[in-house]
Order: C-alpha cells, then structure tokens, then sequence
C-alpha cells in the first residue's frame, strides 16, 4: 500500500516497449499509471482510446501516461489494433505503454485488486486504480474505481492542473474548479502576508467572521 507523500516503487516491468524500470522510465516528468482489469474488455477499450486521444493533453502538462493490464504483452499488442480503431486514433504508433501484470504482482503491491470482478479462472481482476506521481516520484493522488466503472479523464486532466497549480502557488482549487477561475488563497498564508501575495483579493463576509475564504484570480 502506497500513501499520499511516499516514493511511489521502482518497480520493473514488460511492457509494450520492452521492460522498464518505473523511475527510470519517467525521468523528470510527471507520471500517471492507469490499471485495468483486462485486455478486450469493452470499458477498458474506450478508456485507453480516450487516453491515445488526451496523449497530446497529457505532454502538454510534462505527464507520461502507462497502463497495466494483467494480459501479456503479445496480447496488449494485438489488443492496441482494435483500440486504435475503436477511438479513431490516426496516429502511426501506439503512445500509451502498457504494463503485462501477468502474474498480479503489481496489483496486489499496489493493492488494486477487485474481489468482486473475476477471469474467467476465478482469479480476482485489477481494478481501475489512477496513481499520479509527481517528479520526485512521490505520490501526489490514487483513487480507486470498481471494474465496472470507466473513469472522467478530463476529471484527471483537471486534478494535475490542480496540483501543478498549488505547487508553484500558496493557492487551492475549489469545487469543480476549472483553469482560468478563481482559485482560493491556502490557509497557511497569514493576513500579513496575503495582500502582498495576492493583491486581488475578495475576502468572503460569512456569519462567524472568520475570513478564511479568500479569493483570488488564478496566478
Ligand atoms: C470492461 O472493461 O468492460 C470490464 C472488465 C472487467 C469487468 C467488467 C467490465
């Protein structure tokens, strides 16, 4: 089990590009690592289109994306052709690298496993984990889906401008924040210090008097 703040493993695995080392691998960027349950499954399809189609997304924001998927790596490959065309990716190549945790071994060190999803052997699935790793490898968020549950894509998008944001800048993203609006000033900057941090600033009259949201134009 792996925490918020942790180095995130050096893991080695095969992949669709050969074997790799985690960290090695990522270099400076930042990473997302997308699990799925297994190859040729409808759910999985579409999401691995979506993510061959936010590759582009993705870089923009110095983000490697790689999947895992506890099929082996000749059938990722065949798998990829019918991804490819399923989303419409026009791309020569395949971007997305795609893990073969044959044996489950990641997913149980990364604790991913569905109990409630099943092969076709009654051996428990993967279930649909996203790990974002930031560039000192540490990891900054994971949250676990069921199987039967695609995930929002943009949804990650959102939260890695988020978190690219908040690192740069004493600042927090609201709800359903999006790029662009108003971000809110993080609780540990004193009254002292807010003006000259942030000279736009609406600070929110609420009945206990307490100023603590403020609001400011996204830096
Ligand atoms: C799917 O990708 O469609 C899927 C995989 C395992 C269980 C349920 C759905």
């Amino acid at each position: 089990m792996v925490n918020l703040g942790d180095v995130f493993p050096n893991f080695s695995a095969k992949t669709t590009i050969g074997n790799i080392k985690f960290h090695d691998w990522l270099g400076d960027s930042w990473g997302i690592l997308f699990s799925h349950p297994a190859d040729f499954t409808p759910v999985c399809t579409t999401e691995i289109g979506k993510l061959l189609m936010l590759y582009p997304e993705f870089s923009r924001r110095n983000t490697k994306v790689i999947a895992l998927s506890c099929d082996p790596v000749e059938s990722h490959l065949k798998w990829s052709n019918d991804i490819k065309v399923y989303s419409g990716y026009s791309g020569d190549n395949f971007p997305v690298p795609i893990i073969a945790d044959e044996k489950r071994e990641l997913a149980a060190e990364l604790a991913m496993i569905d109990p409630d999803e099943k092969d076709s052997k009654g051996i428990p699935l993967t279930a649909r984990a996203v790990f974002i790793i930031d560039p000192n490898k540490k990891l900054r968020l994971s949250i676990l889906y069921p199987a039967t549950t695609g995930r929002n894509f943009d949804e990650i998008l959102r939260v890695l401008d988020s978190l690219q944001l908040c690192d740069k800048h004493k600042v927090a993203t609201p709800v359903d924040w999006k790029p662009g609006e108003d971000v809110m000033v993080q609780p540990t900057v004193s009254d002292e210090d807010v003006k000259t941090m942030f000279p736009v600033l609406t600070i929110v009259a609420l009945p206990s008097g307490k100023g603590y949201i403020r609001k400011t134009p996204q830096p």
